[in-house]
């Protein structure tokens, strides 16, 4: 049977990007004999419009049983007055916890085309191809206890970090294993001198690389140095992989070594399923864009690269993402920018469907 691909556009410039990769998807159908069992449903703002919910049960248990989960994105002002319960994002969150989605791929890629972008020096950045793991479902984001309490006559906020062994070891491996289908390299970032989650991290990982991934190099690091490194040199770098919190701010600092919010997918990856593969959500990283949203400028690189992912490790299509990562290279090169790529010194844009028709034309010229 057809793999099969859960699409859920969300609001904003969500389905405006998410219509360039329906597109692509249908090319690589017609040209390429990969055909995807599409189905369709609401996330977000739209679905809380729709069904009083930001995630209907149904939709969710149709996401448990894809091979993969494609999302564009959630959130708008007309929803921000909403209960939490119900705010768009608990949506996305939802799928996140019950998906059990713990390692969140976020890859740095500097396109050449767009390296003049970066707000580092050319060389530093030129040909750059990094990927961070985050550990995204523990950590001091969700640790206990936490809270706003009284202590005496002041009061103390408090979160805790705090990690389990297997916690730690799924997410090596998950690095691992991506970097035996990359340059077989790992970074490990924690603060082990001042944390004794960080001692554990790092006793963990070395464990799970003793005993399973020998073949893979693996180095440690601190993560405040990790930070300094990867705006100094990033190209020392191949696999990083670090905790919830310091992947936050690593992933965002690497992602920003390259450019726009517009050119950058994720991941998120969790245990294998039956057939082996692991349960997967990918999504640009930017949000819904509600400034732009309406007016055909939004970028879908980011989307169409999230897509891409999914070829190559939901679909082991490695060279069909690597054919797709092209064609957007080949345009960049071409010099054909959506407003978010243009300098301060401007220039004529393109609309989000003239991205899609240019990419897909790359993809015809083969
Ligand atoms: P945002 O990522 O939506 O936008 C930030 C800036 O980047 C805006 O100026 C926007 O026009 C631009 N931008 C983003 N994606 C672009 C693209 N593909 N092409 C061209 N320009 C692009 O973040 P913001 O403004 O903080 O949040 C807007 C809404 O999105 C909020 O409701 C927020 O909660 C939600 N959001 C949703 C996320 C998700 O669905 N995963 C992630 C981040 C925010
Ligand atoms: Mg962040």
């Amino acid at each position: 049977s057809n793999p099969s691909l859960l699409i859920l556009a969300g609001d904003g410039i969500g389905p405006e990007v998410m219509a360039e990769v329906k597109r692509i998807i249908d090319w690589f159908g017609a040209n390429r004999g990969l055909t995807f069992d599409v189905s369709e449903n609401l996330v977000g703002g739209c679905a809380y419009d729709a069904h009083g919910t930001p995630l209907t049960d149904a939709t969710m248990a149709k996401a448990q049983e894809v091979d993969a989960v494609l999302l564009g994105a959630v959130g708008g002002p007309k929803y921000d007055s909403l209960d939490f319960g119900v705010k768009p994002e608990r949506g996305l969150l939802r799928l996140r916890k019950e998906m059990d989605l713990y390692a969140n791929l976020r890859p740095a890629q500097c396109f050449d085309a767009l390296a003049d972008f970066s707000s580092l020096k050319k060389d530093v950045v030129a040909g750059l191809d990094i990927m961070i793991v985050r550990e995204l479902t523990s950590g001091v984001y969700f640790g206990e206890p936490r809270g706003i309490v009284k202590e005496g006559n002041e009061r103390v906020g408090i979160n805790t970090q705090r990690y389990t062994e297997s916690e730690i070891a799924r997410v090596a491996r998950s690095a691992f294993e991506l970097a035996r289908r990359r340059n077989n390299k790992v970074c490990s970032m924690e603060k082990a001198n001042v944390m004794e989650s960080g001692v554990l991290w790092r006793e963990v990982v070395t464990e799970v690389h003793q005993a399973e991934y020998q073949d893979v190099q693996l180095s440690h690091m601190y993560a405040d140095a990790g930070a300094m490194q990867l705006t100094r040199a990033p190209k020392q770098f191949d696999v990083i992989v670090t905790d919830n919190l310091f992947g936050d701010l690593l992933s965002d600092l690497a992602a920003m070594l390259t450019g726009s919010l517009g050119m950058l997918p994720s991941a998120s990856l969790g245990a294998p399923m039956a057939n082996g593969r692991p349960k997967a959500l990918y999504e640009p990283v930017h949000g819904s864009a509600p400034d732009i949203a309406g007016q055909g400028k939004a970028n879908p690189i980011a989307c169409i690269l999230s897509f891409a992912m999914a070829l190559r490790y939901s679909f082991d299509k490695g060279d069909e993402a690597a054919r797709l990562e092209r064609a957007v290279e080949d345009v960049l090169a071409d010099g054909l920018r959506t407003a978010d790529l243009m300098g301060p010194e401007g220039g004529s844009p393109v609309s989000t469907t003239g991205m899609g028709d240019a990419i897909l034309a790359k993809l015809d010229a083969g």
